[in-house]
Protein backbone atom coordinates (compact mmCIF):
# COMPACT_ATOMS: atom_id res chain seq x y z
CA UNK A 1 0.00 0.00 0.00
CA UNK A 2 2.84 2.46 0.90
CA UNK A 3 6.30 1.85 -0.42
CA UNK A 4 8.88 4.53 0.46
CA UNK A 5 12.68 4.31 -0.70
CA UNK A 6 15.64 6.88 -0.35
CA UNK A 7 13.40 9.61 1.05
CA UNK A 8 15.76 12.63 2.57
CA UNK A 9 14.18 15.68 4.10
CA UNK A 10 15.78 18.84 5.70
CA UNK A 11 15.15 21.30 7.53
CA UNK A 12 17.00 24.06 6.72
CA UNK A 13 20.21 23.06 8.07
CA UNK A 14 18.43 20.50 10.17
CA UNK A 15 18.38 16.75 8.49
CA UNK A 16 14.94 15.38 9.59
CA UNK A 17 14.48 11.62 7.54
CA UNK A 18 17.72 10.08 6.07
CA UNK A 19 17.31 7.76 3.27
CA UNK A 20 14.19 6.60 4.90
CA UNK A 21 12.82 3.33 3.58
CA UNK A 22 9.27 2.14 4.96
CA UNK A 23 6.96 -1.06 3.48
CA UNK A 24 2.90 -0.85 4.51
CA UNK A 25 1.80 -3.80 3.03
CA UNK A 26 -2.60 -4.22 2.26
CA UNK A 27 -4.48 -4.33 5.83
CA UNK A 28 -1.45 -4.23 8.22
CA UNK A 29 -1.10 -2.65 11.17
CA UNK A 30 1.94 -0.65 12.29
CA UNK A 31 3.07 1.42 15.44
CA UNK A 32 5.25 4.02 15.06
CA UNK A 33 7.09 5.53 17.85
CA UNK A 34 10.58 7.63 18.54
CA UNK A 35 11.92 10.33 20.38
CA UNK A 36 9.96 13.64 20.44
CA UNK A 37 11.50 15.45 17.24
CA UNK A 38 12.50 12.23 15.61
CA UNK A 39 10.50 13.18 12.25
CA UNK A 40 7.43 10.85 13.23
CA UNK A 41 4.74 13.54 12.22
CA UNK A 42 7.02 14.85 9.43
CA UNK A 43 7.05 11.30 7.50
CA UNK A 44 3.19 10.98 8.12
CA UNK A 45 2.91 15.23 6.03
CA UNK A 46 4.61 13.70 3.41
CA UNK A 47 2.53 11.14 2.79
CA UNK A 48 -0.68 12.79 2.37
CA UNK A 49 1.11 15.72 0.99
CA UNK A 50 1.23 18.50 3.65
CA UNK A 51 4.89 18.74 2.64
CA UNK A 52 4.73 18.73 -1.38
CA UNK A 53 8.71 18.38 -1.59
CA UNK A 54 10.87 16.16 -0.75
CA UNK A 55 13.86 13.95 -2.40
CA UNK A 56 12.62 9.95 -2.61
CA UNK A 57 10.12 7.57 -3.73
CA UNK A 58 6.84 7.08 -1.92
CA UNK A 59 4.41 4.94 -3.96
CA UNK A 60 0.62 4.80 -2.41
CA UNK A 61 -1.09 1.88 -4.05
CA UNK A 62 1.66 1.66 -6.80
CA UNK A 63 1.43 5.17 -7.95
CA UNK A 64 3.74 8.26 -7.39
CA UNK A 65 2.53 10.80 -4.92
CA UNK A 66 4.13 13.29 -6.79
CA UNK A 67 1.49 12.62 -9.75
CA UNK A 68 -1.17 12.03 -7.62
CA UNK A 69 -4.03 14.77 -7.13
CA UNK A 70 -4.74 15.71 -3.60
CA UNK A 71 -8.36 14.25 -3.97
CA UNK A 72 -6.82 11.20 -5.65
CA UNK A 73 -4.80 10.67 -2.01
CA UNK A 74 -7.62 11.76 0.38
CA UNK A 75 -9.47 9.44 -1.14
CA UNK A 76 -7.37 6.43 -0.37
CA UNK A 77 -5.85 8.20 3.41
CA UNK A 78 -7.69 8.97 5.95
CA UNK A 79 -6.01 10.97 8.52
CA UNK A 80 -6.40 11.80 12.16
CA UNK A 81 -4.60 13.73 14.39
CA UNK A 82 -3.80 14.76 18.45
CA UNK A 83 -5.97 17.97 18.06
CA UNK A 84 -8.94 16.44 16.30
CA UNK A 85 -8.70 19.26 14.15
CA UNK A 86 -12.97 19.61 13.58
CA UNK A 87 -14.33 22.97 11.82
CA UNK A 88 -15.69 25.23 15.25
CA UNK A 89 -18.46 26.25 12.97
CA UNK A 90 -19.71 23.30 11.69
CA UNK A 91 -21.90 19.96 13.33
CA UNK A 92 -20.33 17.08 13.67
CA UNK A 93 -22.25 15.73 10.91
CA UNK A 94 -21.04 18.47 8.44
CA UNK A 95 -17.35 17.89 9.63
CA UNK A 96 -17.70 14.30 8.61
CA UNK A 97 -19.81 15.68 5.26
CA UNK A 98 -16.88 17.79 4.25
CA UNK A 99 -14.29 14.77 3.98
CA UNK A 100 -16.72 13.58 1.04
CA UNK A 101 -17.38 17.17 -0.30
CA UNK A 102 -13.57 17.45 -0.76
CA UNK A 103 -13.07 13.92 -2.82
CA UNK A 104 -16.25 14.90 -5.07
CA UNK A 105 -18.81 12.58 -3.73
CA UNK A 106 -22.78 12.62 -4.44
CA UNK A 107 -24.20 14.32 -1.52
CA UNK A 108 -26.72 11.95 -1.21
CA UNK A 109 -23.90 8.89 -0.32
CA UNK A 110 -22.43 11.81 1.62
CA UNK A 111 -25.28 11.84 3.93
CA UNK A 112 -25.62 8.33 4.23
CA UNK A 113 -22.29 7.41 4.83
CA UNK A 114 -21.66 10.47 7.58
CA UNK A 115 -25.32 9.23 9.55
CA UNK A 116 -23.96 5.99 9.33
CA UNK A 117 -20.31 6.69 10.21
CA UNK A 118 -21.36 8.28 13.09
CA UNK A 119 -23.68 6.13 14.59
CA UNK A 120 -20.61 3.24 14.49
CA UNK A 121 -18.38 5.50 16.46
CA UNK A 122 -21.28 6.08 19.21
CA UNK A 123 -22.80 9.51 18.29
CA UNK A 124 -25.93 8.40 17.53
CA UNK A 125 -28.27 11.70 18.81
CA UNK A 126 -25.27 14.11 18.73
CA UNK A 127 -25.07 14.60 14.61
CA UNK A 128 -25.91 18.47 15.20
CA UNK A 129 -23.56 19.05 18.00
CA UNK A 130 -20.50 21.77 17.57
CA UNK A 131 -17.37 20.74 18.62
CA UNK A 132 -17.27 22.90 21.96
CA UNK A 133 -20.50 20.98 22.72
CA UNK A 134 -18.65 17.70 22.92
CA UNK A 135 -16.46 15.95 25.02
CA UNK A 136 -12.50 15.39 24.16
CA UNK A 137 -13.27 11.72 23.33
CA UNK A 138 -16.55 12.46 21.14
CA UNK A 139 -14.57 15.40 18.85
CA UNK A 140 -11.71 12.29 18.42
CA UNK A 141 -14.92 10.44 17.18
CA UNK A 142 -16.13 12.72 14.90
CA UNK A 143 -12.30 13.17 13.35
CA UNK A 144 -12.57 9.54 13.02
CA UNK A 145 -15.87 9.21 11.55
CA UNK A 146 -14.47 12.22 8.67
CA UNK A 147 -11.03 10.18 8.13
CA UNK A 148 -13.25 7.10 7.31
CA UNK A 149 -16.02 8.61 4.95
CA UNK A 150 -13.67 8.08 1.74
CA UNK A 151 -13.63 4.41 3.02
CA UNK A 152 -9.83 4.76 2.88
CA UNK A 153 -7.20 1.64 2.52
CA UNK A 154 -4.85 3.46 4.29
CA UNK A 155 -5.42 5.36 7.83
CA UNK A 156 -2.60 7.06 9.03
CA UNK A 157 -3.07 8.10 12.94
CA UNK A 158 -0.89 10.66 14.74
CA UNK A 159 -0.95 10.50 18.25
CA UNK A 160 -4.68 10.47 18.41
CA UNK A 161 -5.22 9.72 22.13
CA UNK A 162 -2.34 12.47 22.59
CA UNK A 163 -5.17 14.58 24.30
CA UNK A 164 -7.50 12.11 26.37
CA UNK A 165 -7.35 10.62 29.26
CA UNK A 166 -6.04 7.15 29.69
CA UNK A 167 -9.49 5.11 29.63
CA UNK A 168 -10.75 7.24 26.48
CA UNK A 169 -7.41 6.57 25.17
CA UNK A 170 -7.64 2.86 25.47
CA UNK A 171 -11.13 2.99 24.55
CA UNK A 172 -10.20 4.86 21.35
CA UNK A 173 -7.42 2.66 20.49
CA UNK A 174 -9.86 -0.50 20.76
CA UNK A 175 -12.70 1.44 18.38
CA UNK A 176 -9.52 1.95 16.21
CA UNK A 177 -8.53 -1.57 15.87
CA UNK A 178 -12.29 -2.87 16.03
CA UNK A 179 -12.90 -0.43 12.97
CA UNK A 180 -9.24 -1.70 11.26
CA UNK A 181 -10.49 -5.46 11.59
CA UNK A 182 -14.01 -4.12 9.98
CA UNK A 183 -13.07 -2.75 7.18
CA UNK A 184 -9.48 -4.15 6.26
CA UNK A 185 -7.77 -0.45 5.72
CA UNK A 186 -3.73 -0.50 6.71
CA UNK A 187 -3.39 1.59 9.36
CA UNK A 188 -0.17 3.25 10.70
CA UNK A 189 -0.83 4.81 14.14
CA UNK A 190 1.89 6.91 15.92
CA UNK A 191 1.28 6.85 19.56
CA UNK A 192 2.97 5.65 22.94
CA UNK A 193 3.91 2.41 24.43
CA UNK A 194 1.74 2.45 27.85
CA UNK A 195 -0.92 2.07 25.24
CA UNK A 196 0.69 -1.03 23.25
CA UNK A 197 -0.88 -3.94 25.14
CA UNK A 198 -4.20 -3.64 23.50
CA UNK A 199 -2.50 -4.27 20.10
CA UNK A 200 -0.52 -7.18 20.22
CA UNK A 201 -0.52 -7.86 16.71
CA UNK A 202 0.78 -4.48 15.58
CA UNK A 203 4.13 -4.47 14.08
CA UNK A 204 6.28 -2.37 15.78
CA UNK A 205 9.01 0.11 14.40
CA UNK A 206 10.69 3.08 15.61
CA UNK A 207 12.33 6.48 14.23
CA UNK A 208 15.83 6.80 14.81
CA UNK A 209 18.71 8.81 13.50
CA UNK A 210 16.08 9.76 10.38
CA UNK A 211 15.60 6.61 9.75
CA UNK A 212 12.85 3.23 10.07
CA UNK A 213 14.14 0.64 12.44
CA UNK A 214 12.08 -2.37 13.48
CA UNK A 215 11.81 -3.76 16.46
N1 LIG B 1 7.78 23.47 9.59
C1 LIG B 1 8.96 23.20 10.17
N2 LIG B 1 10.02 24.02 10.01
C2 LIG B 1 11.22 23.75 10.54
N3 LIG B 1 11.48 22.64 11.29
C3 LIG B 1 10.47 21.80 11.50
C4 LIG B 1 9.17 22.02 10.96
N4 LIG B 1 8.37 20.99 11.33
C5 LIG B 1 9.13 20.17 12.08
N5 LIG B 1 10.38 20.65 12.20
C6 LIG B 1 11.50 19.99 12.89
O1 LIG B 1 11.64 18.70 12.35
C7 LIG B 1 11.92 17.75 13.37
C8 LIG B 1 10.91 16.63 13.34
O2 LIG B 1 9.64 17.12 13.73
P1 LIG B 1 8.36 16.20 13.86
O3 LIG B 1 7.21 17.07 14.16
O4 LIG B 1 8.27 15.34 12.66
O5 LIG B 1 8.75 15.29 15.12
P2 LIG B 1 7.90 14.18 15.89
O6 LIG B 1 8.69 12.92 15.86
O7 LIG B 1 6.52 14.13 15.34
O8 LIG B 1 7.89 14.75 17.37
P3 LIG B 1 6.74 14.67 18.52
O9 LIG B 1 6.83 13.30 19.11
O10 LIG B 1 7.14 15.72 19.49
O11 LIG B 1 5.43 14.95 17.86
C9 LIG B 1 11.97 18.53 14.67
O12 LIG B 1 13.31 18.82 14.96
C10 LIG B 1 11.21 19.80 14.35
O13 LIG B 1 11.68 20.87 15.12
MG1 LIG C 1 4.67 14.56 16.12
Amino acid sequence: MIAIDGLNLNYGERIVLRNLCFRLGEGELVILQGRSGSGKSTLLKLLYREIPHFYGSILLDGTCIKTMPKHVIRRKLGVIFQSFELLERKTALENVALAGEVTGMPAKEIASRAEALLDRVGLTGQENSYPHELSGGEQQRVAIARALLNRPKILLADEPTGNLDGETAADMLSLLKTLQDETGMAMLLVTHADLLASMPEARLISMENGRIVER
